[in-house]
């Protein structure tokens, strides 16, 4: 892919031309400032230079040359940080629509899985012009999530939920990095994302040695753990709770979003639901992260169904 030199990664996302687009006005920007100031140097030094028998007049307040150097690059930084401003919310609000595929990033590779539960590392199957939403963890240390191709970079923090989204354009394969300094092996943990046709996708994604959903093995984990003998009696029922607006015991109300679930699961007293007592224990120390976002998609799956 790389044969020749490259200017620019090829455009591979939704994100890639308007990250483009901005970029080329930062450097068009830049550019434009820096030979005018190089120029006006080498102008006023000649211009200005010291002459035998001749002194340059004091130099008096100019307003009208103040206000101009003032005011032109005050309303182009702000057209800056409006365009870059408007693109980055863009970039952290994945439509409702998206695909999510699970990606838990570990000392050292990329362990991805997929709605249907095929799992893979290091390597990131996509379906063309569908828009994909990862949902990101770490187990230890921060990694980022780096798809230059795609022009998206996501810090992945261990302890939360994070999120990068795109819509990819074109059938390919591109680079995969970590983009922060994670170890030892950190050069090391790279990969490749892979767009496919929605076709391709489909069969690849049926493939050989089928994984569990992540909803099946959550299903198990839920029985494993006896979460069923109180969810739905001593403590709320969690049918239709994804998504659902939930009220807790200080009087504040939240949405009950991964990183909701994700806590209640691993620090349960942090955040109690109106009308429960604190009883339910903690269960950090026994699940792995794939296990806790099992679960959660074993949650998630119990839309539309009877209490
Ligand atoms: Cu993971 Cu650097």
């Amino acid at each position: 892919m790389d044969k020749q030199f490259q200017w620019w990664p090829p455009q591979a996302s939704n994100f890639a031309p308007p990250v483009d687009q901005l970029y080329l006005f930062l450097l068009a920007v830049t550019a434009f400032f820096t030979l005018l100031i190089f120029a006006c140097i080498v102008y006023l030094a000649l211009k200005y230079r010291r002459r035998r028998g001749r002194r340059p007049a004091p130099v008096q307040t100019n307003h009208l040359l103040e206000i101009t150097w003032t005011a032109i690059p005050f309303a182009l930084t702000l057209v800056m940080f409006f365009w870059a401003s408007g693109l980055f919310v863009r970039m952290r609000e994945p439509p409702a629509d998206a695909m999510q595929i699970d990606v838990v990033a570990k000392q050292w590779m990329w362990k991805v899985q997929h709605p249907s539960g095929r799992r893979e590392i290091d390597e990131l199957h996509v379906p063309l012009g569908r828009p994909i939403k990862l949902d990101m963890t770490s187990e230890a240390v921060i990694h980022s999530f780096f798809l230059p191709a795609f022009r998206t970079k996501q810090d992945v923090v261990p302890g939360a939920y994070n999120i990068e989204w795109f819509t990819p354009t074109r059938v390919g394969e591109y680079h995969l990095f970590c983009a922060e300094y994670c170890g030892t092996q950190h050069s090391k943990m790279i990969g490749r994302v892979v767009v496919q046709t929605p076709a391709e996708y489909q069969a690849w994604v049926a493939g050989t040695g089928v994984d569990e959903a992540p909803a099946v093995v959550g299903a198990r984990l839920f029985t494993q753990f006896q979460c069923n003998t109180c969810h739905g009696q001593r403590a709320p029922t969690l049918a239709n709770l994804f998504g659902s607006t939930v009220k807790l015991s200080d009087g504040a109300a939240i949405t009950a979003d991964d990183n909701y679930l994700r806590e209640s699961i691993l620090a349960p007293r942090a955040k109690i639901v109106a009308g429960y007592q604190p009883l339910m224990p903690t269960y950090a120390g026994q699940l792995t992260e794939e296990q806790v976002m099992d679960l959660i998609a074993y949650i998630k799956s119990l839309h539309n169904q009877q209490p």
